[in-house]
């Protein structure tokens, strides 16, 4: 029987159609049955920003007691985030950024300096010369936005790796997989893939399977995502040369949550860790990731046989009360 919830968190996700996205709701989920007073309510806005926004009114509505919010466009959704916020209501933002400060927390990583980070790695393994074909992520998302400018600033110290093309993939690998050929037949020479998120360089190189190019060309994402749809299987399989982790953050996120609906203290800003991933230790972390996977099935078993436990006690409860009334 669904017994009253106390608390009510309110969570407006950009899409839950992914791996990464899908992995950060289960440890949400996760954290938040340590907490059998939270009910967390997930809307999936389908990669569509007015759907979002009818979503975050949604909630507005209702009356949550906190909101979470990964944006899916900034401009589009700053309005009705600040109207949350100054009506009240706590607001986390995560991964994607709202364009305004009027928000109690974020928490994601810093993308600028993931793009940074890459754009020295990619240097580097160029030998300081080459062409690059960029897929982005939605131009109007936060994470395309800041990966990109932090790419350019990776790479600016090396006039001779230079971006030739852009390819709009918009966060889809499917969507990158149809517009890769165009921009990689416009441009033959290039020699490294440089996708905002492995999904996407995972389309890119299905895109030209077959062609004798597929296997020289280098591709490189972001999101090292663990489990056999993740990038960590992309580098293991040598299909990406490299990714860079971009955590999800679910953990964090409930946490942060419960901190703020008790008034305890906590950052308004909380960045998560990355690191480059690549030949060398993706062993190690794929070994370490899925043990993490492992370790959680185990505890969603546990928790599902505590269950079970209370159910049986609350039938014997009721049965005792039937005896000892008769
Ligand atoms: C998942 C995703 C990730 C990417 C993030 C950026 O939906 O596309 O692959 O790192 O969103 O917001």
């Amino acid at each position: 029987p669904a017994e009253e919830k106390a608390i009510t968190i309110g969570f407006s996700q950009c899409t839950e159609g992914d791996a990464w996205r899908k992995a950060m709701h289960r440890e949400m989920e996760r954290e938040v049955s340590f907490h059998p007073e939270i009910d967390l309510q997930i809307k999936d806005a389908k990669n569509s920003s007015a759907r979002q926004v009818a979503h975050i009114r949604e909630f507005i509505d209702q009356g949550v007691d906190l909101l979470i919010v990964s944006p899916n466009e900034a401009e589009p959704i700053t309005p009705v985030v600040e109207e949350a916020f100054e009506k009240g209501i706590p607001v986390i933002v995560v991964d994607r950024k709202t364009s305004s400060s009027s928000y109690t927390a974020y928490v994601g990583a810093n993308n600028y300096q993931i793009g940074k980070l890459a754009g020295e790695y990619i240097a580097e393994m160029l030998n300081g010369e080459g062409e690059i074909i960029e897929v982005w992520g939605l131009t109007g998302s936060t994470p395309a936005i800041e990966r990109h400018r932090g790419f350019l600033e990776g790479i600016a110290a090396y006039p001779g790796v230079e971006v030739v093309a852009d390819v709009k993939g918009e966060w889809e690998k499917e969507i990158a997989k149809a517009r890769f050929p165009e921009a990689f037949h416009a441009n033959p020479g290039i020699d490294l893939v440089l996708a905002h998120n492995d999904v996407m360089a995972l389309g890119a190189y299905e895109s030209i399977k077959g062609q004798a190019r597929q296997k020289d060309l280098k591709f490189v994402g972001f999101d090292g995502l663990g489990g056999p749809n993740g990038g960590l299987q992309f580098v293991e399989d040598g299909i990406l040369d490299a990714t860079f982790l971009y955590p999800t953050g679910g953990e964090e996120i409930i946490q942060l949550a419960y901190n703020i609906l008790h008034n305890r203290p906590y950052e308004k800003e909380n960045i998560l860790n990355t690191t480059v991933i690549d030949d060398r230790n993706v062993h190690i972390m794929k070994q370490q990731s899925d043990k993490i996977l492992i370790q959680e099935q185990s505890i969603e078993r546990q928790q599902h046989r505590i269950y079970e436990q209370i159910e049986l006690y609350n039938n014997q409860q009721g049965l005792l009360y039937i005896l000892s009334a008769s």
